[in-house]
Formats: C-alpha cells, structure tokens, sequence
C-alpha cells in the first residue's frame, strides 16, 4: 500500500484490530507534532478534522497514549448519542473546561449532572421562556432605532452586544451595557487562550504559574466570577430584606434561587451558592456567544444570496407589516426559521462535540476500549453531499418539513441531542427568530466588498476578524 507521511492507513483497509478492539482507518503516526503545528498553530482543528474526512465514515489516531476516533456516520453518532449514552461521558477536553465554568451543566457528568439539569430544565420549558419574548422585541427594537442608513459597523460584535444584554436582561433581569465592554473582553481574552489549555495536559497546574497569558486568563476569569456572585449576592440580599420574594422578578435566575430538586429521583434541596455560581456562569457564556455567532452567520449569507434575502423580506412584510413581531407570529415565521436551519448548517456555532468512552463499547463496525476520546463535528457531518447536495450552497429551502423527514437524525444536531440536547434550544430559536425578524423587517445589511471572512473555531464557530456590513434602510421608520 503506497503511504504519504501521515496517511497510512486507508479506506482499503476499513478497519484495524487491536486484540479484541477494532479501530477505524486512520493515522499510523502518534498525532504528530508537525500534524500539531500544520493544523492547530493557525488555531483550526477543523482542517484536521476535514483532512480526517478523507478516511471516510470514521478515522483514528492517537494523542500519546490515548486513542482518539472521529465519527462522520449520523447513524455512528445516534448510537453514541442516544443508544449507549450510558457509556459515555463528557470527555477530558470538556471536563478541562471547569478552569472556566466550574461544575456546570456543560462540564459535569453523573449524578451531578443529573441533579443540575433536573433542577434547571423547568426554567426553560418553553413556556416558562416565553415570557421573554417581548423584551427581546424590545432589546432588538432598540438596535434598530439606533442604527443610521449607510452607516458601516461590524455585525458580529454588533450582534455579541445585543445577544449579552438580551442574556443580562432574561437570565438577571439587569442592564449590563456599563459592563457589555468589559465583559466582551474578559471572554475574548479567554477565548484567546482557551483551544491550547483544553489541550494541554496538565493544564490546571500551567494555570497556577505567572506566565503573562496565564495571568490575564486567572484575572479575566475571577472578574466574570465576581460580576456573577454579585448579582447572586445583590439578589439574595433583596430576598433577605423582604424587598421580594424568591422568584418575584420573573427571570431564570429568580426560578433558579427558588427551585429545588424535587423531580423524580431529586433530593429536595435547593442549588447551593456555588452551584447557582457555576450553573449561571454556564448559562450566561452558553447563552450569548452562540446565539450571536449563529445570527452574524447568518446576516452574511444573506448579504450573499440575495434571492434568499429578498424571501424573507417578503414574508416579514406579508406576516408584520410594520409592526413588530411577537411571540404569536414565531409559527407564521416559516422561512426564517429555514433561513436559520440553514445557517446553522453551513456555520454551527458548536461546530464539534466530544465524549470519553467509559466502558468498552461497540460503535458501528468499531469495537473501541475504554478512555477512547470520540468526536463529532456539526460543521463536516452537516456538509456530507449524501443529506446536503452541493453542500457548500446556501439553500434555506432544505429545511421544508419533507426534506427534513427525508434525513437521518444525526445529519444534521446543531444543538446536539439526547440526554445532554442544549436545554437552552427553545430560548435559542425564540431569541434568534425575532432578533432576526425585527432588524430584517427595517434593515438589508450589505457586505462591505473587499473583505476576507473566516470561520475560527474556538468554543464557539466565530467570524476570525469579524463582518463588515453597511445598513441600508428598506422600509420608513415603523409606525409602533
Ligand atoms: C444557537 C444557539 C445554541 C447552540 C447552537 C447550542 C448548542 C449546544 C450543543 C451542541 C450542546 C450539546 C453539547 C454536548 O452534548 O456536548 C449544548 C448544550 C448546552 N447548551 Fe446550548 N446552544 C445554543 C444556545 C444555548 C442557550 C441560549 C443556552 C442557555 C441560555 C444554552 C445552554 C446550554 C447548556 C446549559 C448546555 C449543557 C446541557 C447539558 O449537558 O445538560 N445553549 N448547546
């Protein structure tokens, strides 16, 4: 068999036994550390990812002594997913995660887990989150009031901004536009470091020396704590005085002081401080970021695809009006959902999930020994020509019901699923629909010619150096 440095093993042999274990293709070589430079140092593992492709429905290769399995089948993910979920966990990549987020949702596993999302899933029903579609409306419609015809801004920062303060306004109940600034930068500097810590061995004690990087990663991260505690606390105190009771204000972090785990199997106590700490965090990093790159994606396929574009003006006039949207409008809103699922498709904002084996397991063909790390990756599964014909073109009209019905489940997980499926799913639609609803409805943003836009993969799927836009003005000012 001809082999190239690094491609050893190929499609013509499918898979390689270990013993009793069985391995899809992959690399020989332990991931080396010209692989580490070529694909990471430009900060992309998904060109590692796209170069792993090529082995087809599974590929295989080793970090030291680890084992490491990238899965491309939707059928490989389900069985992971869903079918023998009970054998996995989070893996170690995610669990690393907790220098930043504590034992949240995202980062626990077990019992714990158990116990916080049993806790935190009724704050997210979707009518419980309903309620807040209105001050999204409202949050939105005051961006677009601000904004002035011809005017040239950034729509990714513009819409991490706006995502930050719908997050503040919903999850606290508090204006955060003072500290918006700061809050942005803290994650940024974060986000800076972040893809090397999760990678690193070790890294929790890395964290601990004087290097400069580390420090600005101890400083950021204890400034995000102390903005979360001191509304935690300002909160309490407000309780403590009689000022209101629990879950008077009507936001997720008054349902979260007041809830106790009294679902099937629950302790009946309430979450401590730290666990409320770490569990807002979550949903505060978890909630904003995502949302926000999801609509800058999509406000560039937009800029784009003109056709499209032109389609979703159509069925906002001919739903709104000139009125703003509401929650009763959302089922009406059908192509902008579309418009949505395909952005989503072509730029997940998690573009990639993991979990460790903790028992032997079969998965497919493959038959993978515990502590084997799996990973899946929205941005390749959901670009296979087999679900999404010409995967690369921007098609809203893959997301008519008959067309979804047609696919496998895992074609296409922007928010997962199974057990662990983003709790914050419905928020997200809700928030992202009637954003893009209510700044569509008034304003095209053209693309600013000239400009190179890269996705980078960090926690989240980011514009690299951000989307340059210009407003034009498509309707007269509204008659709300
Ligand atoms: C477009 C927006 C969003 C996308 C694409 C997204 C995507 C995801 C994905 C893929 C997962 C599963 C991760 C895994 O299983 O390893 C997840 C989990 C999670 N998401 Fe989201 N999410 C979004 C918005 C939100 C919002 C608005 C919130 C909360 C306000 C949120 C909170 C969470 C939490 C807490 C988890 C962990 C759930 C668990 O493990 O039990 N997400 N999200």
């Amino acid at each position: 068999m001809e082999t190239t440095e690094i491609e050893t093993r190929r499609a013509a042999n499918p898979s390689v036994g270990r013993g009793r274990y069985v391995f899809p293709p992959g690399l020989r070589l332990n991931l080396p550390f010209y692989l580490f430079h070529r694909f990471f140092k430009p900060g992309n593992p998904i060109l590692l990812f796209e170069h792993l492709r090529r082995f087809g429905r599974a590929a295989h290769y080793r970090i030291l002594w680890s084992h490491v399995v990238l899965l491309n089948e939707p059928d490989d993910i389900r069985e992971v997913l869903i079918d023998k979920a009970s054998s996995f966990g989070k893996d170690r990549t995610q669990k690393r995660m907790k220098i930043l987020l504590g034992e949240g949702l995202i980062t626990s596993d077990g019992a714990t887990h158990r116990r916080g999302r049993r806790i935190v899933a009724p704050a997210f029903h979707r009518q419980r989150i309903q309620r807040y579609a209105g001050q999204i409306v409202d949050l939105a419609a005051g961006v677009s009031g601000a904004w002035r015809p011809g005017e040239t801004m950034d729509i990714a920062a513009e819409m991490m901004r706006l995502a930050l303060q719908i997050t503040a306004r919903t999850l606290f109940d508090t204006e955060v536009t003072a500290e918006i600034r700061e809050i942005n930068e803290q994650v940024n500097a974060i986000m800076d470091l972040y893809n090397y810590l999760v990678a690193l061995p070790r890294a929790e004690l890395l964290l601990k020396t004087p290097l400069p990087g580390m420090r600005r990663f101890r400083r950021a991260k204890a400034r995000l704590d102390a903005v979360v505690e001191a509304m935690i606390g300002a909160r309490h105190a407000e309780v403590a005085a009689h000022l209101a009771a629990e879950d008077e204000r009507g936001d997720l972090l008054s349902l979260l002081l007041a809830a106790r785990d009294d679902g099937a199997g629950g302790d009946g106590l309430k979450l401590t401080d730290e666990e409320l700490r770490d569990q807002v965090l979550t949903l505060f990093l978890a909630g904003y970021e995502t949302v926000a790159n999801a609509l800058a994606w999509t406000w560039m396929l937009l800029g784009q695809n003109p056709a499209a574009e032109a389609r979703l003006h159509a069925e906002l006039d001919a739903v709104l009006g000139r009125r703003l949207p509401t929650l009763e409008d959302m089922p009406r809103l059908e192509y902008t959902a579309m418009v949505l699922s395909e952005s989503m498709r072509l730029y997940p904002p998690a573009w990639a999930m993991g979990r460790e084996v903790l028992e032997d397991v079969r998965i497919g063909p493959y038959a993978l020994p515990k502590g084997t790390m799996v990973f899946f990756s929205q941005y390749i599964v959901q670009r296979d020509a087999r679900w999404f014909p010409e995967p690369e073109r921007f098609d809203p009209e893959r997301f008519t019901a008959e067309a979804k019905a047609g696919r496998p489940r895992f074609a296409y997980f922007p928010f997962g699923g199974g057990g662990r499926q983003c709790i914050g799913e419905s928020f997200a639609w809700m928030e992202a629909t009637l954003v893009l609803a209510t700044l569509a409805q008034r304003w095209r943003l053209a693309l600013e010619p000239g400009q190179r836009i890269e996705p980078q993969p960090k926690i989240t799927l980011r514009p690299k150096s951000g989307i340059r836009v210009r407003t034009v003005e498509r309707t007269a000012r509204h008659m709300q």
